[in-house]
């Protein structure tokens, strides 16, 4: 019955088919066809074996996808993202930022500063590896001690971001999302347009279209002064001849700004920081890594400018400019828009945030050296044309007139905590491959 079943599931060329034969023969008979149907069924079940294998890797990169989607949203993420946006005090002078480049060096002081005094913060970064993400992560871990949440997401992400704003109305936008780092840049261009150019008007879009909108204080760059040889640097010098690409995307920034604080009314202000340092700082800044090695009886290159000119810094504290960026934040005046539609003249800002006394970079090893009680094995070098400046000096008057802004931490004193919070991160030798 069974191969009479079979045999008529057999399709086949009818003439080919001898019913009277023994089974035997029946069987010999039939082997050519079962060598073709096999052939053809392994055809088949490898086509659709290999079918499945794309459609399962499809399915492996949906779910990564999906899964990368679902990293973000749900009940139980809302409930995290209102409750870190969360006013405590409920007090007129109450805010609820948004601060974006939250896992960063200035973005995790000034998102803690924010949250201490009573305000609302929420966190947003993509934990790039632009640098050592394990050192971004750590900030995370601090900021969620202090019921700070920073969502995982890139400031490009327009769903995302449109989300946020749905969830919390934010009276304020702190962005300090960006690619920074000068000499950067010859090596990855592009991450400096995605993040400083794409990433900030994708900002600029969602806070226009907000209702309301929030006022946004935004990080600029010293750098954007370039080549300028008139010192100090003051708000109205000119401010058109970059020495980067990093440069030339903060000052896009400036003009992009510009343009969407006059189309419509967004309160805008701007900070031109000048070389920040402290605790949690970036490790691919001189003083950073310059411990670094030091600690390691590594050389370390020292630059100076043409005719052993020297290459200073107006090298400024963390705290001093947390304190600039809340001065700014606190003067802010709202946005006029609403829905994407100006209805008066809002605030445009710029200062300059530095320290007004700037330091040779030699004097800043000469401090390390005795802090660390190393001495540094010095490399003197000509300053490669790479887009770092030999000489930044900042006018702090404007911001000194609009919110009293007032540098306290000299050199000595900002490097001496710096190398504190270092040996105790960095302690035992245990994470010193950063
Ligand atoms: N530290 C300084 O000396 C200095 C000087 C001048 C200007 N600035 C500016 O201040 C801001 C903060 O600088 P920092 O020193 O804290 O740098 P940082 O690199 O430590 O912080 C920036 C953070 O933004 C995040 N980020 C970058 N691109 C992003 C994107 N597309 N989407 C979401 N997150 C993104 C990064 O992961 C990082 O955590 C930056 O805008 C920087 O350009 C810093």
């Amino acid at each position: 019955m069974k191969s009479t079943y079979l045999d008529d599931n057999i399709p086949s060329t009818p003439g080919k088919f001898k019913m009277e034969k023994s089974n035997y023969y029946h069987r010999l008979r039939w082997h050519p066809h079962l060598a073709k149907v096999t052939f053809w069924s392994v055809v088949f079940f490898g086509l659709i074996f290999v079918f499945l294998f794309n459609s399962s890797t499809i399915s492996t990169d949906l779910s990564h996808k999906s899964l990368k989607i679902k990293s973000w949203g749900g009940p139980g993420w809302e409930k995290r993202v209102k409750s870190s946006a969360k006013i405590r005090s409920e007090t007129e002078t109450g805010y609820s930022v948004l601060v974006t480049g939250a896992a960063g060096f200035i973005g995790s002081h000034v998102s803690t500063a924010l949250k201490r005094r009573g305000d609302g913060v929420l966190g947003l970064d993509n934990f790039n590896d632009y640098y050592d993400p394990t050192l971004k992560r750590a900030r995370q871990v601090l900021l969620e001690k202090r019921g700070i949440f920073i969502v995982e997401g890139d400031i490009n992400d327009t769903v995302l971001l449109n989300k946020l704003f749905e969830v919390v109305h934010f009276t304020h936008v702190m962005h300090l999302a960006a690619q920074a780092g000068v000499r950067y840049a010859m090596q990855n261009p592009k991450s400096y347009i995605h993040s400083n150019i794409a990433g900030f008007v994708n900002v600029l879009e969602i806070c226009k279209n907000a209702n309301p909108q929030p006022a946004i204080v935004w990080a600029s760059s010293s750098s954007v002064y370039g080549l300028n040889t008139k010192v100090p640097f003051s708000e109205k010098d000119r401010t058109d001849q970059p020495a980067s690409l990093y440069a030339a995307t903060k000052k896009a920034g400036e003009e992009i700004a510009h343009t969407y604080n006059h189309i419509y009314g967004l309160s805008l202000t701007g900070l031109r920081f000048f070389t920040v340092y402290g605790p949690w700082g970036r490790p691919d800044k001189a003083y950073f890594f310059f411990t670094k090695d030091i600690l390691k009886r590594k050389p370390i290159p020292v630059f100076e400018s043409g005719n052993h000119g020297t290459v200073a810094r107006d090298f400024t504290y963390i705290d001093d400019i947390v304190k600039g960026c809340l001065g700014a934040l606190d003067t802010t005046e709202k946005s006029t828009g609403s829905g994407g539609k100006k209805k008066g003249d809002a605030q445009f800002r710029i200062f300059n945030l530095g320290n007004t006394s700037p330091v040779p970079v030699s004097d800043l090893v000469s401090i390390l050296e005795k802090l660390l009680k190393v001495k540094a094995k010095r490399r003197v070098m000509k300053l490669p044309r790479n887009g770092d400046v030999p000489f930044t000096h900042a006018n702090i008057s404007l911001a000194q007139r609009e919110f009293g802004y007032k540098p306290t931490t000299d050199l000595q004193t900002g490097l001496k905590k710096f190398v504190r919070w270092y040996e105790k991160y960095y302690g035992s030798g245990k994470k010193s491959d950063h």
